[in-house]
């Protein structure tokens, strides 16, 4: 099953690959580029190799970018922390189902918060762990690199996933966006659009590009 030419493929640049010194100019140039939604990912040094940012740095994003803030979190636990990402200005918060022992009840709380709630699959992590809370999800997100750092491969073992997936969430009749994250670039954005994905998110293939408006229309596939 695929997704039809007309949906809209949502476009999610991740800040990870932007100048830092400059993000905000960075955030307000992918937003006036034609992207859908900002994708921030907060790490730890713990649940993946890498660190990043906290909620201050989103808060302080936040009263420049109108854009939904899609906030992955990398972070083991992750359930002390919602609270305070949900007040910096997340709209989106998804977590690993291995950063704590209660998926639902982290889901459960982020939904409490007003916020939509997202589980990120890693690439060796199974659909089932995610099929029992589908009532509970608002976005579900597949790792095409093992989490921690952008410019990876993307790992092609995830494109039966994506697709078991989308059949997955098409049978529940909602509308919970697919989302991709991980060596995104033009070549495997078809793929893994064709795999049924309808959100891909993408780091080196906007922020080192020379022009980000193009980066973005091609990711989508044209269909801007
Ligand atoms: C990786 C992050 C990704 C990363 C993607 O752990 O979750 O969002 O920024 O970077 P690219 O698009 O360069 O693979
Ligand atoms: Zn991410």
């Amino acid at each position: 099953m695929t997704v039809p030419a007309s949906r809209h493929v949502v476009i999610a640049p991740s800040i990870l690959a932007a100048d830092f010194s400059r993000l905000r100019e960075e955030v307000q140039a992918v937003a006036a580029a034609g992207a859908d939604w900002l994708h921030l990912d907060v790490m730890d040094g713990h649940f993946v190799p890498n660190i990043t940012f906290g909620p201050a740095l989103i808060r302080s994003l936040r009263p420049h970018c109108k854009l939904p803030f899609d906030v992955h979190l990398m972070i083991a636990p992750a359930e002390p922390y919602l609270a305070a990402f949900a007040e910096a200005g997340a709209d989106h918060i998804l977590v690993h189902p291995e950063s704590g022992p209660h998926l639902h009840r982290s889901l459960q709380t982020i939904r409490g918060l007003g916020k939509k709630a997202g589980v990120v699959l890693n690439p060796a992590t199974p659909i089932d762990s995610v099929a029992w809370v589908m009532d509970l999800v608002d976005v579900v997100l597949v790792m095409g690199v093992n989490p921690g750092f952008g410019g990876q491969s993307f790992l092609d073992s995830q494109l039966p996933k994506i697709a078991a997936l989308r059949r997955i969430i098409d049978a529940t009749g909602r509308h919970i966006p697919l989302e991709v994250d991980g060596g995104i670039s033009l070549a495997t954005a078809a793929r893994v659009r064709d795999a049924g994905a309808d959100a891909l998110v993408a780091g080196t293939a906007i922020f080192a590009a020379p022009d980000y408006a193009a980066a973005i229309t091609g990711l989508r596939g044209g269909s801007a």
